[in-house]
C-alpha cells in the first residue's frame, strides 16, 4: 500500500496542487471517519524505507496518525488486532503464489464490520486474467463483493481498466 500515486493515469502534480485537492476532497466528500484516521501502511521488510519516505512526504496531509509496519501476507497478524475499520488494498493482485497467503491475511485481519476497498488494474497479458479470476473465485468463499461503478470513482483519476471492489466478510464465515 502506498500514499502517493505514480501510475500513468495519475498525471504528476505539484505538492501544493495535491495538497489543495486533498483538502477539497476532505471537505466535500470524505466521511467524517476519514478526517482523522489512525493508519498503518504495510509492506515487506525491504520496502519499509520507501514507506517511511512516503509517510514523510505526505505528513502535511495527515490529520491522524500513520506508521509503517512489516506485514508479509499469510503470516501472523496479531499485532494488527483488533480488526481495522477499513483495509485499503491497491494493486495487490498480480502473482499467483501470493493469492492464498493474501486471502489468509484478509480473513485473519477482518472482523464483521471491516470494510475492504480493493483497487486493481485489470491486466490482460499472460497469466494475469487467470490470476484475477482465481482471486475473486477464492475470495467469494468467505467474502461478499460489490463492484463500485466507474461513475462513482474520482472524476479525475477514474479509468476503464482500474476497478474498485467493496469487500465484506460473509457473516456466516465467522465461527459461532
Ligand atoms: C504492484 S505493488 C502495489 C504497491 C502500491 N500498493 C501501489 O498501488 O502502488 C504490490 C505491492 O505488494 C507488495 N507485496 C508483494 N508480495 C507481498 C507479500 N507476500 N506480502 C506483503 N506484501 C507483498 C509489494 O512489495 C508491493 O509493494
Amino acid at each position: 500500500m502506498k500514499l502517493q500515486g505514480g501510475k500513468r493515469q495519475f498525471p504528476p502534480k505539484s505538492a501544493d496542487e495535491l495538497h489543495v485537492k486533498a483538502k477539497e476532497q476532505e471537505k466535500k466528500r470524505m466521511p467524517s471517519c476519514f478526517q482523522r484516521a489512525d493508519v498503518t501502511v504495510t509492506d515487506l521488510e525491504e520496502l519499509q524505507e520507501l514507506l517511511r519516505v512516503n509517510i514523510e512526504n505526505n505528513k502535511h496531509l495527515v490529520t491522524g496518525s500513520v506508521r509503517a509496519k512489516v506485514l508479509k501476507w499469510g503470516e501472523d497478524v496479531t499485532e494488527f488486532q483488533p480488526p481495522p475499520d477499513y483495509i485499503l488494498m491497491a494493486d495487490c493482485i498480480y502473482y499467483e503464489e501470493s493469492l492464498e497467503p493474501l486471502l489468509k491475511t484478509l480473513k485473519d485481519l477482518t472482523g464483521p464490520d471491516t470494510c475492504v476497498l480493493c483497487c486493481y488494474e485489470q491486466r490482460t497479458m499472460g497469466k494475469n486474467p487467470e490470476i484475477e479470476r482465481k482471486y475473486f473465485e477464492l475470495l467469494q468463499t468467505d467474502f461478499e463483493l460489490e463492484r463500485i461503478p466507474l461513475e462513482k470513482h474520482d472524476e479525475e483519476y477514474r479509468s476503464e481498466d482500474i476497478h474498485i471492489v467493496n469487500i465484506h466478510r460473509k457473516q456466516t464465515s465467522f465461527p459461532s
